[in-house]
């Protein structure tokens, strides 16, 4: 008999039962690729694992206990406080992240760290071998830990070696690599991704042990994958950073157990991964002195303030057209706050190149960050420094209005705990009775219109 075969979105996941040029579902295009059918075991489809006890029937909320499921460190507070404050027992969490990055390097400490403290750590690679992992973990200082090193790509077999050893966390690197033998397509298809997922997620359940999926995605998202396996996983995380850069930030994009949003700042070393326990100092390290197109913006990660330095440089163009370049802020906001310096400010740019620049590669979303962008612009204009000691936050809206932020206050504080002396912030956020009171010897300017920043910047 002919094995019953599907046509599965790459990109989606979705089914049909014939070829299509675009997909029905998310309209992707040439995204069809030819598996077979999932054939559904009656034996192992109901009972693979049970969440609600043996007996597997519903029971009242207020008989349930809370039992006392302590996070399990993983060592690196940085990495920790992504989480949540923790690996929750029993969880699945995926590291998404382009290849390079180092999620091997940090998934590696980690099981490492954990290995000593909560017991033995099974690191199942698709990638590398036993051999690689070992030179790669001597330089992350592994020593004695008993971390088990698996070079594995059968799904089976990791599975096997889980219940043997029983180990406290399981790595899996990458889910990509990773294929079961029970489907013919090829592994990082759209179903052995799935599939390795669901399975590993059955144990992580069923057997209380917390596990790591690594995925890789490329700069547009291309690959089978991650995407797909958001919700199947407790815990999305996504590793950024720029190749050029030696700083590394892991993001919490989806938490079951946790704050999203949350991030972890790293430096990557020769010995690995260093956390970055205080990211701002590292973002105006370098921060030039006395130079025109050069502001200090305080944003908001998480919970987390930071402040980095927004440069500018506009200059005449030299061509037809002007170029607006930016990098670590949306070009969109860019243009958008350009055509408000130029309309309520008086600011004219036409016929002139704008670079704007996050230093450090770092990336700021946030809407309070214009006023920083809109800062360092009007400085190289004018040519004029804005003062070093001098940190500012807050949106911009068209009419050139400064709104209100949310969490000033601690925006503030870490202005001055950096030393800032001076922050000017959105007046909606100061309160009247107490103008110096988060920043202590930090004096607040508060401004309401793009006009009165720049005065009170650019005097
Ligand atoms: P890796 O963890 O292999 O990335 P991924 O698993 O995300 O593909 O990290 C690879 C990069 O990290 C590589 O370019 C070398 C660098 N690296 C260091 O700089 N120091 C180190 O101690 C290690 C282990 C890696
Ligand atoms: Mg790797």
């Amino acid at each position: 008999m002919k094995p019953k075969t599907v046509f599965v979105c790459q990109e989606c996941g979705s089914q049909s039962p014939k070829w299509l040029g675009r997909c029905a579902e998310c309209g992707a295009w040439n995204s069809l690729v030819e598996e077979r059918a999932q054939e559904s075991t009656p034996s192992a489809g109901g009972h693979r694992y049970a969440l609600s006890g043996p007996s597997g029937a519903a029971r009242p909320y207020s008989e349930i206990a809370i039992e006392g499921n302590p996070r399990l460190s993983t060592g690196i507070d940085e990495f920790d406080r992504v989480l949540g404050g923790g690996v929750v027992p029993g969880s699945l969490v995926l590291l998404g992240g382009e290849p390079g990055i180092g999620k091997s390097t940090l998934l590696l400490q980690a099981g490492a760290n954990m290995a000593r403290t909560i017991g033995p750590v099974l690191y199942s690679s698709g990638e590398e071998s036993e051999h690689q992992i070992k030179l790669r973990g001597e330089r992350l200082a592994v020593g004695k830990a008993p971390l088990y090193l698996l070079a594995e790509t059968c799904l089976e077999r990791i599975l096997e070696e889980t219940a043997r050893i029983k180990p406290a966390l399981v790595i899996v690197d990458s889910v990509q690599t990773v294929f079961s033998q029970k489907f013919q397509s090829a592994p990082g298809s759209i179903g052995q991704v799935r599939e390795a997922a669901t399975q590993m997620l059955f144990t992580a359940k069923g057997q209380n042990i917390p596990t790591f999926l690594v995925g890789h995605v490329t700069k547009d998202g291309s690959l089978a994958g991650p995407k797909a396996l958001e919700h199947v996983v407790d815990t999305v995380l996504y590793f950024e950073g720029e190749r050029h850069h030696s700083h590394r930030v892991v993001r919490a994009v989806k938490n079951r157990f946790g704050a999203i949003s949350e991030l972890g700042v790293f430096e990557m070393t020769s010995a690995g991964l260093r956390p970055v326990p205080n990211p701002s100092k590292m973002f105006l390290a370098e921060r030039p002195s006395n130079v025109p197109g050069s502001a200090v913006l305080c944003s908001v990660e998480g919970s987390r303030p930071i402040l980095v330095e927004v440069q500018a440089l506009v200059s005449t163009s030299t061509y037809g057209t002007a170029r607006r370049t930016a990098s670590g802020i949306d070009q969109q906001r860019l243009s958008l706050l350009l055509a408000v310096l130029e309309k309520r400010a008086g600011l004219n740019l036409i016929g002139d190149d704008v670079f704007v620049n996050i230093a450090g590669g770092m990336t700021v979303d946030e809407p309070a960050s214009d006023l920083g962008v809109l800062a360092a612009v009007a400085s190289s204009v004018r040519n004029r420094v804005i003062p070093l000691a001098t940190a500012m936050f807050g949106e911009v809206g068209l009419a050139g209005e400064v709104r209100g932020t949310a969490q000033a206050a601690l925006r503030v504080r870490e202005a001055a705990q950096m030393g800032f002396r001076r922050c000017i912030m959105p007046e909606a956020n100061i309160d009247p009775a107490d103008r110096s009171q988060p920043g202590g010897e930090c004096e607040l300017v508060g401004v309401r219109t793009v006009g009165e920043a720049l005065d009170a910047l650019l005097q």
